[in-house]
């Protein structure tokens, strides 16, 4: 059973508090039966629950491709891509879970517009070639936020992290590796690949999120290590691994500003449009609207399924029941 601050007396609180801080000064686990304040935990349910509905609405940019895939292979890729994201939504969904709010609820908050996800799914995928920009620049920039995510101070989160870092990664070579052939084909093969790189590369470094002067929830998340690194040291992370990467795929990044300083040692780039990311952010993007309809359409088509789950766990109980009689 989770302790919650209002089960607790003034002077209880103050212990329960100072154990929590010490855990967490140590390096050590938050786990769901331990007390912590409402704040973190507020801050978790947030964040987990928006993790979750990314991976599960980033389904859908890439389902656009599973009839149209230009092989069986790529199609087989595809759909175990697809499907691992979906997994990785029911892991965070069950992390959320634990920190007291239920899994209808998140999906009520989801399909009523009032939740957040990663704006980048909020982008189209008109060609082939933005299978591979997505692996290679989506998942990628998901790797490098989620790898530190799995020290997080919070137990079921960071469990869940390790495992669905090591899918990124497969999901990571895989867009690579599209994006690699086909800048080993013909001109127009070429012009596809570099024509998705330029429309996923500012928002995919947009992903981190505002820069550190204007992220005001990131100093409280790195004291609860939650975060351990901050939007712009990330963002410089991932693309110090992108450039060496462009190179070998013959791509250019577009960005005319972006080069490695060596008095800073930082990598100087050019500004990201944010007036862009909130507008998408606000529900303004090319897809908002879409990736939602979606969701509800797919959550009502899915209803006989819950209630066939449901009836089926009524039944197994019913027997045991009898069984034990
Ligand atoms: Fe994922
Ligand atoms: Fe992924």
């Amino acid at each position: 059973m989770m302790t919650t601050t209002a089960d607790l007396a003034d002077d209880e609180i103050s212990d329960a508090e100072r154990v929590f801080d010490e855990l967490v000064a140590h390096e050590k686990r938050i786990e769901p039966r331990d007390w912590m304040p409402e704040a973190y935990r507020k801050t978790l349910i947030r964040q987990i629950s928006q993790h979750a509905h990314s991976e599960i609405i980033g389904m859908q940019p890439e389902g656009n491709w599973i009839t149209r895939a230009p092989s069986l292979k790529r199609k087989a890729i595809l759909m175990a891509k697809v499907q691992d994201e979906a997994g990785h939504g029911l892991y965070l969904y069950s992390a959320a879970q634990t920190l007291g709010i239920t899994r209808d609820t998140m999906t009520q908050q989801l399909i009523d517009g009032k939740a957040k996800y990663s704006s980048i799914f909020n982008y189209p995928t008109p060609t082939w070639a933005d299978m591979g920009a997505i692996g290679w620049l989506v998942d990628g920039a998901a790797i490098v936020n989620q790898v530190p995510l799995c020290r997080a101070s919070y137990g079921p989160y960071g469990r869940a992290m390790v495992r669905v870092c090591k899918e990124e990664s497969f999901h990571q070579r895989q867009g690579f590796e599209i994006l690699l052939t086909l800048m080993q084909g013909n001109e127009e093969q070429r012009a596809m690949a570099q024509d998705a790189v330029n429309r996923w590369y500012w928002p995919s470094l947009a992903m981190f999120g505002p820069p550190d002067d204007q992220s005001p929830n990131s100093a409280q998340s790195m004291k609860w290590k939650i975060k351990r690194f901050t939007n712009d040291e990330l963002r410089q992370r991932f693309v110090g691994m992108l450039v060496p990467q462009a190179e070998i795929l013959g791509v250019t990044l577009p960005d005319p500003e972006l080069r490695f300083d060596e008095e800073t040692g930082e990598y100087a780039m050019g500004e990201i449009d944010w007036d862009e990311f909130f507008e998408v952010l606000r529900g303004n993007g090319p897809c908002n609207a879409e990736r939602l309809e979606r969701r509800r359409t797919a959550h009502e088509e899915g209803a006989w399924v819950r209630e066939a789950a449901a009836e089926y766990t009524r039944k197994q109980a019913l027997r045991a029941e009898r069984q034990a009689a």
